[in-house]
């Protein structure tokens, strides 16, 4: 009951429609024992950022999946918006978040069963936001990095998860390492192109 308490106010700093989802997509995690969904997912603060950054971007990608719960949010947050969404791990508790996510949203999402250096496919749009939320570790945040750089737009946004985490430390070395010069809000490093 308090639990339920607390996450309704953790949810009005969202959007109407993906604070509808957030509620039942926890409330199925919970229900289907998801541990996977509950520990991943971005918390509502961090994707309340996320949307912020994303206001008026509509070519997104996110690196790492997981069940898609970031990928609806966006989604649901602006009917214009694309999302591509890489993660070689396909995990079958995602259709019924995606399910929840409903079609005019489930449209505009794309799963690519791919890691995210595999980059961006021939005929993709220059990339508005980027969002890094895979491995974690030093090495491949570069790697992934690196391989989207020349895929943003003039002016996109790279959002960087887990900045300050004290468990992942290799985002901000792969941060500090790429000698990116820009800022850190809510918990994510963000990074605009030229
Ligand atoms: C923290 S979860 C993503 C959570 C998701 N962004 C969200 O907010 O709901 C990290 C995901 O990255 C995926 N992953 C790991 N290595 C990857 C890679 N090289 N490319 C893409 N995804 C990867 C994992 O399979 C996992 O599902």
């Amino acid at each position: 009951m308090r639990a339920n308490l607390r996450l309704l106010l953790s949810l009005r700093v969202l959007p109407w429609r993906v604070a509808r989802f957030y509620w039942r997509a926890r409330r199925h995690a919970l229900r289907s024992a998801d541990h996977f969904s509950l520990a991943s997912a971005a918390r509502p603060a961090e994707l309340a950022q996320l949307l912020t950054l994303a206001e008026g971007r509509e070519a997104v990608v996110e690196l790492g999946t997981g069940t898609a719960w970031s990928a609806i949010a966006l989604a649901l947050d602006d009917r214009a918006r694309q999302i591509v969404s890489y993660d070689p791990s396909v995990r079958a508790e995602r259709e019924a978040y995606l399910d929840l996510a409903g079609r005019q949203a489930r449209e505009r999402i794309e799963l690519r069963a791919e890691p995210d250096t595999r980059g961006p496919h021939l005929g993709d749009p220059p990339v508005q936001l980027l969002f890094i939320d895979s491995e974690h570790q030093r090495e491949p945040v570069l790697a992934a990095f690196r391989t989207w750089r020349d895929a943003l737009a003039p002016d996109a946004v790279a959002v960087f998860h887990d900045y300050t985490h004290p468990d992942y430390p290799g985002v901000r070395e792969a941060v500090v390492e790429l000698g990116l010069a820009g800022w850190e809000v809510g918990g994510v490093f963000v990074w605009r192109a030229p």
